[in-house]
């Protein structure tokens, strides 16, 4: 799919009304999915603080079906009316051509590329054993490989530019989802592309780090189209009064603060985020370490691994327990 539309927007000479400290002025942004959403919140809060956006979306429901461009276009809008600069990008985030095109597009409106946001994504839920061969394959491909391909195209402009001129500005930010470690029971597609999603992300980041571009992934909880669906859109649902916890807004700060110059020490890390609360995950850690004089055999693995689960319940130690707090 190679659909592709840009509009520029100027930015005004009066500056931006609810720009804050500017912590991002001369900064180029990419945010995918940002016509609705995480997405438009996160290129909002980019803008207002001085980066320059390319608004990437296709406007597709939030299980992934039609197409509509006003979203994106609208996000432009908004931050026109600011006073920020921005362009509308309609490509699939998992479209090798798209997303290369969409790098392009920055590079050819704003000369650079510092920010890469990876957020564009939709959900297919359905247990295990009902799962279509399709369900799986899409949602694992808009995510992990929607990932995977921004994060390619601005590795391969941040290696380049980084051999030309020794260190670069790039900061890769990857969506993830708190479904990976939880390993929702409807969403094995869901769960398996987020997890991923932290895979891929530090890998990029290791592999240019010696470029100085960080990468780092996150995991939010928010009010969205996504979560307004189902089971979940009664927890989401606004309060009538008193604190907004799910409120999409919460989550721009620390999306800001990464792709700033302030989080250049900050590389290879997950975080979950949402209203008063930011979490930083730890790596998987070794429980225990079980040894042999010789060799293993089906006794000893009994003895030492049965040993070590026995009075555990079959799964619910292993994962962390949901929930606020
Ligand atoms: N809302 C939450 O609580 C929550 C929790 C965990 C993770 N997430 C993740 O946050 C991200 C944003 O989700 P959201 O809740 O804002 O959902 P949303 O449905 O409101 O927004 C998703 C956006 O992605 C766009 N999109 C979908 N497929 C695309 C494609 N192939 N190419 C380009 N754009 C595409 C859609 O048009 C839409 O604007 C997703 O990666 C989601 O998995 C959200």
């Amino acid at each position: 799919m190679a659909g592709l539309l840009c509009e520029r927007t100027t930015r005004q000479s009066d500056g931006i009304g609810n720009r804050s400290m500017g912590e991002l002025d001369g900064k180029v942004a990419i945010v995918t999915g940002a016509g609705r959403g995480l997405g438009r919140v996160e290129a909002l809060d980019l803008a207002r603080h001085g980066a320059r956006v390319v608004v990437s979306d296709l406007g597709v429901s939030a299980d992934g079906q039609g197409r509509d461009e006003s979203a994106g276009q609208s996000v432009v809008d908004e931050i026109k009316a600011m006073g920020g600069e921005a362009v509308a990008h309609f490509g699939d985030v998992a479209d090798w051509n798209d997303s290369k095109a969409m790098v392009q597009a920055a590079l050819e409106h704003f000369g650079d590329l510092n920010i890469l946001v990876c957020n564009a994504g939709f959900c297919r839920d359905r247990m295990i054993f009902g799962m279509s061969e399709e369900e799986f394959d899409s949602v694992i491909r808009v995510h992990l490989k929607g990932h995977f391909c921004g994060i390619r195209h601005a590795s391969e402009y941040w290696r380049n530019k980084g051999k030309a001129e020794g260190q670069v500005y790039g900061r890769i930010i990857s969506t993830s989802s708190e479904a990976a470690i939880f390993a929702s029971t409807g969403q094995p597609n869901y769960a398996a592309a987020k997890a991923g999603i932290i895979a891929v992300t530090n890998s990029a980041a290791q592999g240019l780090a010696k470029y100085g571009v960080t990468g780092n992934t996150f995991m939010p909880r928010a009010r969205t189209a996504m979560t307004m669906v189902g089971q979940t859109a009664a927890m989401f649902e606004k309060p009538e009064e008193g604190f907004d916890q799910f409120a999409p807004e919460h989550v721009t700060p620390l999306v800001s603060y990464l792709a700033s110059p302030a989080a250049a020490n900050i590389s290879g890390n997950v975080f979950v985020v949402w209203g008063k609360e930011i979490a930083v995950l730890s790596y998987p850690k070794r429980d225990v370490e079980l040894q042999v004089d010789e060799a293993w055999d089906f006794e000893a693995v009994r003895t030492k691994v049965g040993g070590y689960f026995e009075g555990k319940r079959p799964i619910a130690d292993s994962f962390i327990v949901p929930g606020p707090g």
